[in-house]
C-alpha cells in the first residue's frame, strides 16, 4: 500500500506521518509538502531515516508536477492535509487560500481520478459549518448541518469539500471527508492559540486574548485525530463525511488560564485585544457517526491532553524557539500591531 500524505511537514500532517510510518511498517508513506512558512522539516526528523518514508517538495496546485508524481508513484491512497490554515492570515490575504485550498484540492482530485487512486481523503474542518450561539449549549454540528462559513479560510475549505463530493457523485471517485474541531498537541505552529500562549507565557510576554475571551472551541488532541483518519481511510464508507471531536469545549479564557496555571505564571500576563473580524462564537462537534460506525474513541480528554502538550513544549524548546526567532517575529509584530486598543 502506498499513501501520499500532503502537508506532512505541518502540524497535523506531520503527526499523521509519524503515526502511519510507525504503525504501518509495510506501507510506503510519501510526504509531499511545499514547505511554506508553516512547513518544517524538523517535524519530520523522527521518521526521516525510516525505510518506508520519503519526502518530496512540491506544490499541490502545480498540475504538471502533481501528474508526474502520481504517474511515477502510483498511489493507492491520498490524504490531503496541505492547506493554508490560519484564519487571521486569510483575513489579510484571501487569495493564497483559494489557490492552495481550492485549486490545489481540485488538482489532487483530477490526478486521483486520472491515475486510479483507490481512496482520496480530504482533511476538512468543523469551521465549514459556521458557528453556534453561546446560549444554546444543546446544539452541536452533525454531518447534516448546512455549510455556512464566516472567514475566507472556512469558505475555501467548504469550497474544497464541495468539489470532493462532486467528484464522488459525478466521476465515482472514492472519496471520504473528515471535519474535525480545533486540534492541539506536539508540533503545533506557534501562530495558533495554544502554542502561542505556551511560548509567550514561558517568556513572560503579554498574552493576546481576542475580544472578551468567551469564544468556545472544541479541542481535539492531534493523536486522536490521526486515529480517526486511520479508521476512515481503512473502514469509512466512500462518499461520506465524518465529524471528529470529543466533547472538549472550553472558552479561550479557560484555555489560557489552564496553561498559566500549569506553567505557574500570573494571569496578569493576559491582555485583551481587538477582536478578530467575523469571529466565530462557538464550535462543537457531535461525533456519534464516527463512534458508532467506526468505533472511534478518543484517548485524551482536554485535561490530560493539555498537560501532555505543555510538557512536550517544555521538552522540545529547540523546535519552537527556532520558529519564533525567525520570520515569525515580523509576522507577530505585523499581525498584532493593530489589535492593541
Ligand atoms: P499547518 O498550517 O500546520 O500545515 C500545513 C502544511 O501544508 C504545511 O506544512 C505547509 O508547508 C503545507 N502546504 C501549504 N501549502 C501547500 C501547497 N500548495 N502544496 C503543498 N504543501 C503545502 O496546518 P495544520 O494545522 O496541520 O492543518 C492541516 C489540515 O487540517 C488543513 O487542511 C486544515 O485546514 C485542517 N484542519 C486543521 C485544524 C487545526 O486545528 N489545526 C482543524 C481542522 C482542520
Ligand atoms: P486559532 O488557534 O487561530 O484557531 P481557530 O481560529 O481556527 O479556531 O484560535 C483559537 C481561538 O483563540 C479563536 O477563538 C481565536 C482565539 N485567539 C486569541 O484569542 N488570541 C490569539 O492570539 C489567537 C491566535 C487566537
Amino acid at each position: 500500500m502506498k499513501i501520499l500524505v500532503t502537508g506532512g511537514a505541518g502540524f497535523i500532517g506531520g503527526n499523521f506521518v509519524h503515526y502511519m510510518v510507525n504503525n504501518y511498517p509495510d506501507y510506503d508513506i510519501v510526504n509531499l509538502d511545499l514547505l511554506t512558512y508553516a512547513g518544517n522539516l524538523e517535524t519530520c526528523k523522527p521518521v526521516e531515516d525510516k525505510p518506508n518514508y520519503k519526502f518530496v517538495k512540491g506544490d499541490i496546485a502545480d498540475r504538471s508536477f502533481i501528474y508526474d508524481l502520481f504517474e511515477k508513484e502510483k498511489f493507492d491512497i491520498v490524504v490531503n492535509f496541505a492547506a493554508e490554515s490560519h484564519v487571521d492570515r486569510s483575513i489579510e490575504d484571501p487569495g493564497i487560500f483559494v489557490q492552495t485550498n481550492v485549486l490545489g484540492t481540485t488538482v489532487l482530485l483530477d490526478a486521483s481520478k486520472e491515475f486510479g487512486v483507490k481512496r482520496y481523503h480530504q482533511v476538512s474542518t468543523d469551521e465549514v459549518y459556521g458557528d453556534l450561539p453561546l446560549d444554546r449549549p444543546d446544539l452541536f454540528f452533525t454531518e447534516e448541518t448546512p455549510l455556512h462559513t464566516s472567514s475566507p479560510y472556512s469558505s475555501s475549505k467548504a469550497s474544497a469539500d464541495l468539489f470532493v463530493l462532486a467528484y464522488y457523485r459525478t466521476f465515482g471517485l472514492p472519496v471520504t471527508i473528515s471535519r474535525c474541531s480545533n486540534n492541539y498537541g506536539p508540533y503545533h505552529f506557534p501562530e495558533k492559540l495554544i502554542p502561542l500562549i505556551i511560548s509567550r507565557a514561558l517568556a513572560d510576554e503579554e498574552l493576546p486574548v481576542y475580544g472578551d475571551g468567551a469564544n468556545v472551541r472544541d479541542w481535539l488532541h492531534v493523536y486522536d485525530h490521526c486515529v480517526a483518519i486511520d479508521l476512515i481511510i481503512h473502514k469509512g464508507k466512500v462518499g461520506e463525511v465524518y465529524n471528529v471531536g470529543g466533547h472538549n469545549e472550553r472558552t479561550n479564557l479557560e484555555v489560557v488560564k489552564t496553561i498559566l496555571k500549569a506553567l505557574d505564571k500570573p494571569e496578569s500576563l493576559i491582555k485583551y485585544v481587538k477582536d478578530r473580524p467575523g469571529h466565530d462564537m462557538r464550535y462543537a462537534i457531535d461525533p456519534t457517526k464516527l463512534e458508532t460506525e467506526l468505533g472511534w474513541k478518543p484517548k485524551y480528554t482536554f485535561d490530560t491532553g493539555i498537560q501532555q502538550t505543555i510538557q512536550w513544549y517544555l521538552d522540545n524548546k529547540e523546535w519552537w524557539e527556532n520558529i519564533i526567532s525567525g520570520e515569525y517575529r515580523n509576522y507577530f509584530a505585523q499581525m498584532y500591531k493593530d489589535r492593541v486598543e
